[in-house]
């Protein structure tokens, strides 16, 4: 469903309307094009006392084509640019309302050595200066050390705090910026993440906390990092379902996407445009099940053993039938329960213990914002998707000895069917209650779920990441 509010406050009529009269203007958010290059501009690098990690950013950051600029907290990085060969120069902060040409596309923090409260300071002084250089739709990544990885109470301490500050900017930045934290364990690579969360394919993810807590290895092409893997998607035929199919497909995967049978046509339609679109075409399937059938985990598993087996396991297909719990039938509680989590632990069952997923494979989960904060109406749809975050935390350390991990995506407010039937002022809120005043499109989560299905991401697993605009729902 059209956003007209958006479109209207970004018309040149609209624009200077909302000024006038002093309206909030949502940025148009900048997401990825085919014709755009994903990456470029300058990232401006702060940082703590006795950063780790200046060599790993600066090789991620050559990788995809950006320059540097050094604030005066990360005195450290010029020789390391040096030795890397990268051409570096010092941070200016702005000292007046400048020329987009003097702004910076991302403010990356290196925050891994900090290891009291009393050196949290460093984060202030770079952001104090950095923040207004800041570009529309621009970036802020706060490096920081894993839990586990952390070497006292203090350490852990001040590691924790960067949550809020992280949270916080976001909050404040706008503009269609971004501001998310990787927890990096010392021998993990985080440039899948960096990546993911410097591109425009993060556009509607922001306030996240995500952990990599394992060493990975790089993809062979970044750009196709799904090539030669398959995967299953359940709820393909239509919405977010639908657009996870197609970024899968578009990264290199095979796909077979599923829905039940009154949705035979729309599955047929998705399935064909994707394999239209396919440079290698051919090989994508439309499997017609209902997830909560019997037979249905036995039936998947044949149709996925019968083409060799499946990487990437998407649990997407999802219903709501929502009434306050008094006026609820037991039906609508269980057909919620059914289809949302308990078909999930079914198919992931038979899938693993006939090696259907094959090792290094990957599972992502749709949750959902309701299943974090619950929601008057949901109690069934909040369990169900609680749930399913339940079940990735209890089976991620679980998959660990086969190099599978799980994760959650969980999504605020998505322009999609489902969200167009909602009463009116129930979706002005869900769009406008975020810190980009506007809802996300099934892109924002497909590309989610495309990055953590990566093998760039095999280090992370058993995190739930909101795709939500940073919602003030459950925040
Ligand atoms: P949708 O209703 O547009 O699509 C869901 C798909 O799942 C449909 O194609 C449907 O036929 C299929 N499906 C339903 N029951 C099935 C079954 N028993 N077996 C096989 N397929 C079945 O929903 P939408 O909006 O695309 O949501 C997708 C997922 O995202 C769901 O899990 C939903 O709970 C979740 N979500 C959506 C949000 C939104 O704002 N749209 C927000 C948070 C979570």
């Amino acid at each position: 469903m059209k956003d007209r509010y958006l479109d209207f406050v970004n018309s040149p009529f609209g624009t200077s309307i909302a000024r006038s009269l002093g309206l909030p203007r949502p940025e148009v958010l900048r997401r990825h094009r085919a014709d755009r290059a994903e990456f470029g501009g300058m990232a401006a690098i702060g940082a703590g006392p006795s950063p780790a990690r200046f060599d790993d950013l600066l090789a991620v950051l050559s990788a995809i084509g950006m320059t540097s600029v050094a604030h005066e907290s990360a005195a450290g990085w010029l020789p390391v640019a040096a030795r890397h060969g990268a051409m570096s120069g010092r941070f200016e902060p702005r000292v007046r309302e400048s020329l987009a040409s003097e702004r910076v596309e991302a403010l990356i923090f290196d925050a891994t050595g900090i290891a009291h409260g009393s050196e949290l300071h460093a984060l202030y002084a770079f952001f104090h200066d950095a923040l207004r250089s800041l570009a529309k739709s621009g970036r802020i990544v706060v490096l920081g050390r894993a839990s586990a990885a952390c070497a006292s109470v203090a350490a852990a301490t001040a590691q924790h705090a960067l949550e809020g500050m992280v949270r916080s900017l976001g909050k404040e930045a706008r503009n269609g910026i971004t501001s998310n934290l990787l927890r990096v364990a010392d021998d993990a690579s985080f440039e899948s993440a960096l990546r993911f969360f410097l591109s425009p394919r993060s556009a509607y993810v922001s306030g996240q906390v995500v952990t990599i807590d394992s060493p990975s290895s790089a993809p062979q092409d970044w750009a196709r990092p799904l090539a030669g893997k398959r995967a299953l998607v359940t709820g393909a035929a239509r919405g977010i379902g639908a657009s996870i199919a197609t970024v899968l497909a578009e990264r290199g995967a095979i796909v077979t996407g599923l829905d039940i049978e009154a949705a035979r046509d729309a599955l047929d339609q998705t399935m064909l445009a994707i394999e239209d679109a396919s440079p290698s075409g051919g090989a994508h399937a439309a499997l017609v099940a209902d997830i909560t059938a019997p037979e249905a985990p036995a039936d998947i598993a044949a149709a996925l053993t019968a083409s060799g087996g499946v990487d990437i396991v998407v649990h997407n297909a999802g219903i709501t039938r929502d009434k306050t719990i008094a006026r609820m039938t037991g039906e609508m509680w269980d057909s919620v329960i059914d289809i949302n989590l308990l078909a999930q632990e079914r198919i992931d069952g038979v899938l693993l213990e006939q090696n259907t997923l094959r090792d290094d494979g990957r599972i992502v989960a749709i949750s959902s914002i309701g299943g974090i904060a619950g929601n008057r109406g949901q109690t069934n749809y909040a369990t169900s998707k609680a749930g399913v975050i339940g079940r990735v935390h209890a089976m991620a350390p679980l998959l660990r000895a086969r190099g599978i991990t799980i994760n959650a995506v969980a999504p605020g407010f998505i322009e999609t069917q489902m969200t167009a039937r909602m009463p009116f002022g129930v979706r002005e809120a869900g769009r406008r209650l975020n810190s980009m005043g506007q809802g996300g499109l099934p892109v924002d989560v497909a590309e989610t779920v495309a990055w953590l299905a990566s093998p760039g991401s095999a280090g992370i697993t058993g995190n739930v990441v909101r795709v939500c605009g940073q919602s003030l729902i459950g925040a």
